[in-house]
């Protein structure tokens, strides 16, 4: 019993450290289910609905050149695409930016939200 609470234990460490070593194949899996609708992710700079997202971690919010953004996202010009920010924006687009197109409602659960930021910034590397 003892070595099952250690495995228990170190299990639930392992789950505490979950957004910094979030699975980035979730998040690909997540972001083709749920993003790939309105989104492409490649160096063409080519919108869908939504804009391109090719380097969206750390770019500029609402930068995307020819894209036309809602005013509830533009008014966030000026800030940058922070794991923070996109973490907020990712679980309630609306909430983050009153008016937004996009029609996304956003993941409730943390995991899921890291593991696509994951994915997004890995797609790049
Ligand atoms: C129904 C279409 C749709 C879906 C589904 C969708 N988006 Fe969007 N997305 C948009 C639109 C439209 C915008 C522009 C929003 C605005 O101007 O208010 C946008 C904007 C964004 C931005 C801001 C980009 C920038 O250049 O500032 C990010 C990041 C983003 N979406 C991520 C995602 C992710 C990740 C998913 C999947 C979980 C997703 N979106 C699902 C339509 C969508």
């Amino acid at each position: 019993m003892r070595i099952l609470g250690l495995v228990l234990a170190a299990g639930l460490l392992a789950g505490m450290a979950a957004p910094a070593a979030a699975d980035a194949a979730d998040g690909a899996k997540l972001f083709k289910k749920k993003c790939t609708t309105c989104h492409r992710l490649d160096e063409t700079g080519k919108k869908k609905v939504g804009p391109n997202l090719w380097g969206v971690v750390g770019r500029p919010i609402a930068s995307a050149p020819g894209f036309r953004y809602s005013k509830g996202l533009s008014k966030h010009k000026g800030k940058t695409w922070t794991e923070e920010n996109l973490d907020a924006w990712l679980t309630k687009p609306r909430a983050f930016a009153k008016g937004t197109r996009m029609a996304f409602p956003g993941f409730k659960k943390a995991e899921q939200r890291a593991a696509v930021i994951a994915y997004l910034r890995s797609a790049v590397e």
